[in-house]
């Protein structure tokens, strides 16, 4: 049992709102996506019209990557999408950071700085223990609400996401609510039921193949993106060294086992390119997947049409489509007909559930819409398909709650 904002007295209490607006940044340091900020802005703006005090919280890169920064042009988008101030600190938890939130009115909102600026919260701990971390530690005393609208980052167990609900009371938020909604009834999707798997996810992307194969959640697996090249290298075909290459490259080596125990398991339910696209001579090249291996240095970049046909049929008869990650390499004007036909294709699909932050914004760019459910959430929404309860959802969920509703008979 998970309370929501529908659980809040909102009015006059201080709350910890954790976000998830790690968004694409440009070479100036400005935002270069912000979809991310605007799924969030109805938990905001309900919480901050309810008279709440609101203080975000949220990261934004990683350590060491060049995406790694502040959030002050975070809060600047974030007051022009609520269309009200939101003031800015560069502090998260020090005295300045108390003091900021101390100081919130009814309806005042502030955005403490990146919470990954300190080394704790780019570690994992059980909730108990993230309790006992610097931020937790030292923010909690001042907020006498914690909400969890960070769905995307729902699957790493870092204190900003797990550790406030066990010192104060936690709440999911909006986005929280409608992911874990949609998310976690697949099971009641109309039938038959078919899995996209594409982009470069791989380890991920065949957890979730085995997972619902086994559950017998899925009719059909269509595999593309680098996921379908595994599979088809699985299968003994020649995809050529350039692609071979970046398969070891990423670490994915063994995975082509793992996929070959899938092709041996569930081998008839599961699709594989029958051509794919290089790039030859500065354009698209297609090739039928016995006409492979490529000439040297060609790596296959899309599937192919008859690919696409062949994967456009199943999808005509589909009650569901849940998709996660890119057909090819779509970011080139050349390979992204996979990805803009496979996924036109889904949105004819009575639903249509899409997984990953940036496959939803590639589809923004290439002008595919209409799916039934777009998730903010990548590996969040792909470990919640395998079933796996979310650490930060788990630490949402009040046991006692639970159990006093239903001595009530609710
Ligand atoms: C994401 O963008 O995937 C989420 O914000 C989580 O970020 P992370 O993958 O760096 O933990
Ligand atoms: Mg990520």
């Amino acid at each position: 049992m998970i309370d929501t904002l529908d659980d809040l007295d909102v009015e006059g209490t201080t709350v910890g709102v954790r976000v998830d607006i790690n968004s694409p940044i440009a070479d100036d340091g400005s935002l270069a996506d912000d979809a991310r900020l605007r799924a969030h802005v109805d938990t905001l703006s309900e919480l901050l019209e309810r008279g709440g005090r609101v203080a975000v919280l949220a990261h934004q890169g990683r350590p060491g990557g060049d995406d790694f920064g502040s959030l002050s042009p975070h809060a600047d988008r974030l007051s022009d999408l609520l269309g009200r101030p939101v003031d800015y600190v560069d502090a998260t938890f020090s005295q300045a950071a108390r003091d900021a939130v101390r100081s919130l009115d009814d309806g005042d909102c502030v955005v403490l700085e990146n919470t990954r600026f300190y080394s704790e919260e780019y570690m994992e701990f059980d909730p108990d223990r993230a309790a006992r971390t610097q931020l937790v530690a030292n923010l909690a005393p001042v907020l006498d609400a914690y909400v969890n609208d960070a769905f995307a980052a729902a699957h790493r167990s870092q204190p900003s996401l797990v550790g406030f609900p066990t010192v104060v009371p936690g709440y999911a938020g909006r986005v929280m609510e409608s992911e874990l909604d949609v998310l976690g009834s697949i099971e009641e999707t109309p039938e038959p039921r078919i899995y996209v798997l594409g982009g470069a996810k791989v380890p991920d992307s065949i957890d979730v193949a085995w997972s619902v194969l086994e559950k017998d959640l899925a009719d059909h697996i269509l595999t593309a993106g680098v996921v379908a090249n595994v599979f088809l290298i699985a299968d003994g075909v020649d995809l050529g060294d350039a692609s071979s290459d970046f398969i070891y490259e990423q670490g994915y080596w063994d995975e082509i086992d793992r996929a070959s125990d899938l092709l041996d398991a569930y081998g008839d339910r599961i699709a594989l390119p029958r051509d794919v696209a290089v790039d030859r001579d500065d354009s698209r090249h297609e090739l039928g997947v016995n006409a492979l291996p490529p000439q040297e240095g060609e790596a296959a970049m899309d599937i192919g049409s008859s690919t696409l046909a062949y994967y456009e049929r199943l999808l005509e008869d589909a009650g569901t489509v849940i998709l996660n990650g890119p057909a090819g390499v779509f970011e080139d004007d050349r390979f992204e007909l996979g990805t803009r036909r496979l996924y036109g294709a889904a949105t004819g699909v009575p639903t249509s559930i899409v997984g990953g932050g940036d496959t939803a914004s590639a589809l923004r760019r290439l002008g595919v819409e209409g799916f039934s459910h777009v998730s903010t959430g990548g590996g969040a929404a792909l470990q919640m398909l395998t079933a796996d309860q979310l650490p930060a959802v788990s630490a949402l969920e009040r046991p006692g709650d639970a159990a006093s509703d239903l001595d009530n008979g609710h």
